[in-house]
């Protein structure tokens, strides 16, 4: 079964309070995507690169239909590069339909400001791109990144997420986030319960050590607040051995612990 996620459709975010993203605080409808091996792997030499079949490919741009903004954290920039890109005629006419303009904002978050410049992620101009940069990178680097035309948006280092997420719905007008790695990024959503929505792909290949699993980082559950999400979807296909994972947050979960 080929799945299509074109005609998906995606809730609210849980109304804002007074959790950690600030008093009457909005943000955008959060979900990531992944590819994993059978063995737990996200990473199999340097990239995620070879983990999944076109058609893993094909559901990723599939989610990018929805997004108004694709996140991913500077780790996977620096090894993968990252856009916003759909790659297909019949996807960016979806969007164009749906009002949308043609790709998403891609985004990206660093602290160490140590970006790759020549990356067609700072060059290209056919999508729009921005930065969240940490208050506590050097200037310098700053300075650098700006020089390249892409806005950057300073976020405080102690809460950079929520800070992010809430700019990317008031600044950006975000409605939806699609969060597409890495673990890193993935461990720091997690932490600060930003996350409705878990995508998953798991693939027939085994790995083995060494290498990453999709969320790092701080730990999210423990056996006394255990974070147990709904399991929405689950289709399998048998041609290229993989099962495409749709996990949803429970309504009215307890956050779990705000760590940075
Ligand atoms: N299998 C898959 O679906 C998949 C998807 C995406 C990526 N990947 C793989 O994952 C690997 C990269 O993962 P990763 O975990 O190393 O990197 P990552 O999650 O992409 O990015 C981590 C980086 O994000 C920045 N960051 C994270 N939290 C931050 C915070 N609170 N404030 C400011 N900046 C913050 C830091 O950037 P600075 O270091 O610049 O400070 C940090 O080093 C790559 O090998 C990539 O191929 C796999």
């Amino acid at each position: 079964m080929h799945p299509d996620y074109t005609s998906l459709e995606f809730g609210r975010p849980p109304a804002q309070g007074d959790s950690s993203t600030g008093a009457g605080a909005q943000r955008p409808y959060v979900i990531t995507n992944m590819v994993m091996s059978a063995d737990g792997k996200v990473v199999l030499e340097d990239t995620e690169q070879g983990l999944g079949s076109a058609n893993d490919q094909r559901l990723m741009r599939e989610l990018r239909v929805h997004a108004d903004v694709v996140l991913n954290g500077a780790g996977t920039l620096r090894k993968s590069g990252t856009s916003s890109r759909l790659n297909a005629a019949r996807l960016t006419a979806l969007r164009l339909e749906r009002g949308k303009p043609a790709a998403p904002i891609a985004a990206v978050l660093s602290r160490s400001g140590d970006l790759p410049l020549e990356r067609a992620f700072f060059r290209e101009r056919d999508f729009e791109a921005v930065v969240y940069l940490s208050d506590a990178a050097p200037v310098a680097r700053r300075q650098a990144i700006e020089a390249t035309g892409r806005p950057v948006h300073l976020v405080p280092d102690a809460d950079a997420t929520p800070s992010m997420v809430r700019h990317m719905h008031d600044e950006l007008g975000a409605e939806l986030l699609l969060a597409e790695g890495g673990p890193t990024i993935l461990g720091q959503l997690f932490a600060r319960d930003l996350v409705d929505e878990y995508f998953l792909t798991l693939s027939g290949v085994i790995v083995g050590g060494g290498t990453p699993t999709p969320v790092e980082g701080p730990r999210i559950s423990t056996l006394a607040s255990i974070v147990r999400f709904d399991l929405v979807s689950a289709a399998v296909n048998q041609d290229d051995g993989e099962v495409y994972l749709r996990f949803r947050r429970p309504a009215g979960a307890a956050g779990a612990p705000a760590t940075s």
